[in-house]
């Protein structure tokens, strides 16, 4: 989270840094701030909230500067309020900050002890104190390479030095960090996206690396100091996806886009003239992997749920599941016969980028399926799945969750008939009916006025249940994780035959149950689930699909009816109206649909 932008220019970068932070603002929104140089001093201007309030603060000041950091901030110590705002400043350095310092605490003490005065109550701002303290003595390689020592956790870093007019330092341990290159000026950024609208000509820093700005040329060091030489990468210049268009939100956009995305998804993956799957360069031999881990954080576990249905459906394999950030500090059992694959749409999740780094020590066969294939997950895989949905902008995640399901739906298909596991004649008609899937899911949207009347009726609940079974389960999750993250309403998912074992005890007059019962080999036992939630007073809205037998159970409040498919591809169409339920339900609320409280797009802090 955080993110974090540096200019180094011959022209004013005021105008250019705001720009750049307006579009890190997906990495958090508590606060935002920059810091200039001019006249031989650092002009530092914060504001609690959004970029917009910094940009209005601006008219009023004459912040100034041909050289200068920015920061957008998702809070971690301190109050989100504009003292804990970064950059935070000395009166010869001023540092801005993603990630946590572990052991800021005993690195305060000692840095109060030598006579330092702290002003907020962030971590960061033993960085700015340890770097001023050793430029008394060092030069600035080694002030950076000692300060950078002595700090446990993660952080990316911006930093600017009032007596050096033609210099920011960029740092990097865990998070994200990209250098840019222009005409006579150089950048900083947490990730291409902030700098696309300057340059296409990028380099990442590697963990322990660090790397000096000046206006015609840029440095890199490892972390003992030492000069090192990077790659320089040319990033496509394709800008559209980042246009709301003609719709209210980006998340709105997203949902709408889901059948080209898709579409654009099996264009990638699936051989139409050969009726196979396209899966160039598989680094492994199939014989030698024998189980398969999917682990993800958030929605993307949710993606990991939902292919364990498949793989276990359509392959011999044994299949495992995990969240992140359990995975990364158990005990786990490394085996060589194991796929580890990890599932994150910003390819930078702390979490999943830990538990692959963890995977990678131990020597194992690592796959990432990201929609961001420049990202650090996508980057120290072994083996990368694109998801081709685009630029997803709404925090509440829409597009690339049907992104990550599809490739791995495809992924499963393939791995089953290269293992034989599937005979080639149910392949080929599976293909054939994922083939129609973008028209189906298109047909799906156009269900609008009916969610749009059941949101109300969400809002005005306590909270709200979701229920599925088998390939709907996974489903019921992702969809109660989005009513949660966009309409602050409690929501749970549960597997329907779980409610009798406990939560069945939630359920009272008027309460909105949302069940899922598509006609799959579940539908039976699901309405007799349904029933008894019924029976309970539950108001259930029942989402299956078309179908020439109706629903036989009585008092069912509101019924939603998806095209009809496959029972392998029902739950990219259940998805549909769930997101399109969260959507309306934050609208009606008028909630900031694309930045929930509390969030942000990409969690780079564990
Ligand atoms: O970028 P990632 O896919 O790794 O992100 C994982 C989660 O943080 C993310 O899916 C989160 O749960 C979304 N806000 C859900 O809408």
């Amino acid at each position: 989270m955080c993110g974090i932008i540096g200019i180094n220019s011959n022209k004013q970068v005021t105008a250019s840094i705001i720009n750049s932070l307006k579009k890190l603002e997906y990495r958090g929104y508590d606060s935002a701030g920059l810091a200039t140089l001019s006249n031989g001093s650092i002009n530092e201007i914060k504001t609690e909230g959004r970029v917009d309030k910094l940009e209005k603060s601006l008219l009023s000041q004459n912040i100034e500067g041909s050289i200068g950091i920015g920061h957008v901030r998702w809070a971690t110590h301190g109050i989100p309020n504009s003292l804990n705002a970064h950059p935070h400043s000395s009166n010869n350095v001023s540092v801005v900050h993603n990630g946590i310092i572990e052991n800021s605490t005993i690195l305060k003490k000692f840095l109060i002890g030598k006579g330092h005065v702290f002003k907020s109550q962030t971590d960061t701002e033993v960085i700015v104190h340890l770097i001023t303290e050793h430029l008394k003595t060092d030069s600035y390689v080694d002030a950076i390479t000692k300060t950078l020592k002595s700090l446990h956790g993660s952080f990316a870093l911006g930093i600017l030095f009032k007596d050096e007019p033609d210099l920011i330092v960029g740092a990097r341990r865990g998070s994200p960090l990209a250098v840019g290159y222009g005409p006579s000026e150089n950048y900083l950024g947490s990730d291409s996206y902030a700098l696309k609208s300057m340059t296409n000509k990028i380099t990442y820093l590697n963990d322990g690396e660090f790397c000096f700005i000046k206006k015609d040329y840029v440095e890199f060091y490892n972390e003992e100091g030492i000069k090192i030489n990077k790659k320089v990468l040319e990033l496509s210049t394709d800008e559209k996806n980042y246009d709301k268009g003609e719709f209210k939100h980006f998340m709105a956009k997203e949902i709408e886009e889901q059948p080209l995305t898709v579409k654009n998804g099996i264009k990638e993956y699936i051989d139409s003239h050969n009726n196979d799957i396209n899966i160039h360069n598989f680094p492994w031999k199939i014989e030698e992997i024998s189980s398969i881990t999917l682990i993800g954080c958030g929605t993307a576990y949710h993606s990991c749920l939902m292919a364990k249905y498949w793989f276990e459906e359509l392959t011999s394999m044994e299949v495992n599941i995990d969240i992140a950030s359990e995975f990364r500090y158990r005990k786990n059992r490394f085996k060589k016969d194991n796929l580890y694959v990890f599932v994150s749409q910003s390819g930078e999740t702390a979490d999943t980028y830990a538990a692959l780094d963890l995977c990678n020590k131990n020597e194992m066969k690592t796959c990432a399926v990201v929609n961001v294939i420049e990202s650090s997950i996508a980057r120290d895989s072994k083996f990368i799945l694109p998801i081709h949905c685009g630029t997803e902008i709404g925090v509440a995640s829409t597009k690339a969750f049907l992104g990550q399901i599809l490739i791995l739906y495809i992924f499963a298909l393939k791995i089953g008939v290269m293992k034989k596991d599937l005979d080639i004649k149910k392949f080929s008609e599976k293909l054939v009916e994922l083939k129609k899937l973008p028209e189906l899911i298109k047909e799906t949207l156009l269900i609008d006025n009916k969610v749009q009347t059941i949101a109300g009726t969400f809002n005005e609940a306590k909270g709200s249940m979701y229920l599925g079974r088998g390939y709907s389960y996974p489903i019921a999750l992702e969809g109660a994780l989005k009513l949660k993250e966009l309409s602050y309403i409690h929501a749970e998912g549960y597997p329907a035959g779980e409610m009798k074992h406990g939560p069945l005890a939630l359920i009272e007059e008027g309460m909105p149950v949302v069940v899922l019962a598509p006609r799959d080999s579940y539908y039976k036992k699901t309405i007799s689930n349904m029933q008894e939630v019924i029976a309970r007073g539950a108001k259930v809205l029942l989402i299956t699909n078309k179908s020439e037998d109706e629903v036989t159970s009585e008092n069912i409040w509101e019924t939603i009816e998806v095209e009809s498919t496959n029972e392998d591809l029902l739950p990219f169409l259940l998805t549909i109206p769930l997101q399109k339920l969260a959507y309306y339900s934050a609208l009606k609320k008028g909630f900031d649909i694309d930045k929930p409280r509390n969030l942000a797009k990409s969690v780079t802090v564990e």
